[in-house]
């Protein structure tokens, strides 16, 4: 138990980890806290102020609880009268300034902001003398895999972060002030001219509608598979639907990745089903590539080595190969062809 405490929250007593926030431990139990800029894998900033809680006893106060740490003998109330309406009035000030088209949105159901709105509560009347006048900014959708929609954002910084802490790349930032603050690139250019590298980490991390994946209809299903574009052997889940693959998430249980994802693995699955794809082999007859049986072609394969031994073959091996499949073609390229001419695409 030395790395353990307890506290009481909502009265219940609850065993936590040392180190960890009030938020932490609270979630830890399945007890929700609203919540928008906290995130599981960065650091707390305590942007969004939903997270307010109130500490009784010899630290009596009101805090957010994603940047204070559980202590040993606290007790905490979640939900007090005057939390409540902080709260509330913290909620309808985001939701006045948001895009609120629910149905059209790609976050529909697992968006961060319906549930706080759900738990808390809105008031109609207030919600409408808040809203500002319709002022529709420009959605950017300059990336080939994602779109950014400043209308549906809360700022809540999250993505900022992965892009900083996660990918240490800080393509984007907070820009311009107050109302007119937004996230942007340098410059406040499109994000196809920022650094972005367009790994997408920040889609999965977004709360709400602001970055979605673009063409994207929802599977129907998930299938666990390891992705195949490189050595790493990074963990996928491939969202399929109709028997198509049209999504691809990282494995939060994979070793390999722990659910990251670079820009090949997470977009790079519309190969699968694409009509150019070679689905026999082709062998060039008078200029021009002609479909061919496997067996033609292995046998025209096996006589054309067998008739360039030595210095005149080459081998690149390949990085979307097994460990194994590579070593048994540098093992080929030695002792069947008789040539050191083996190399890997990784040395590119
Ligand atoms: Fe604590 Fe946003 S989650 S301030």
């Amino acid at each position: 138990m030395a790395d353990k405490i307890e506290l009481t929250i909502n009265g219940q007593l609850v065993t936590a980890d040392k180190g960890m926030t009030i938020l932490e431990a609270a979630l830890s139990k399945g007890m929700y806290i609203p919540h928008l800029c906290h995130h599981r894998e960065l650091e707390p900033v305590g942007a969004c102020r939903l997270c307010l809680v109130e500490i009784d006893g010899k630290w009596k106060k009101t805090v957010i609880s994603c940047k204070t740490e559980a202590k040993e003998g606290m007790v905490v109330q979640t939900e007090t009268p005057e939390i409540s309406e902080i709260r509330q009035a913290t909620v309808e000030l985001l939701i006045a300034d948001h895009d609120v088209d629910c149905l059209a949105c790609g976050q529909n159901t697992r968006c961060a902001l319906q549930r706080v709105a759900d738990h808390v509560g809105l008031n109609k009347k207030r919600l409408q003398r808040l809203k500002p006048p319709e002022k529709k900014l420009p959605i950017d959708d300059s990336n080939p895999f994602f779109n950014f929609d400043p209308n549906q954002c809360v700022l809540c910084g999250i993505c900022v972060r992965t892009c900083d802490e996660l990918q240490n790349v800080q393509a984007i930032d907070y820009a311009y002030r107050g109302l007119g603050t937004k996230i942007a690139g340098f410059g406040d250019k499109l994000r196809i001219e920022s650094s972005c590298e367009s790994c997408g980490e920040c889609i999965v991390r977004c709360p709400v509608g602001a970055l979605t994946e673009k063409d994207s209809p929802k599977p129907t299903h998930q299938v666990k598979t390891v992705c195949s574009f490189c050595g790493c052997g990074c963990g996928l889940l491939l969202g399929v639907r109709d028997n198509r693959i049209v999504s691809a998430q990282g494995n939060v249980n994979s070793p390999a990745n722990k659910g990251r994802l670079c820009v090949k693995g997470r977009f790079g699955y519309k190969f699968v089903n694409h009509p150019d794809r070679l689905t026999s082999p082709l062998i060039k007859r008078n200029g021009e590539f002609v479909k061919a049986d496997w067996d033609e072609a292995l046998d025209l394969v096996t006589d054309t080595f067998s008739k360039n031994k030595g210095e005149k073959f080459a081998a690149i091996a390949s990085a979307k190969a097994t460990n194994e499949d590579n070593y048994i073609l540098q093992k080929f390229t030695r002792a069947v062809m008789g040539t050191n001419n083996i190399d890997h695409c990784a040395r590119l």
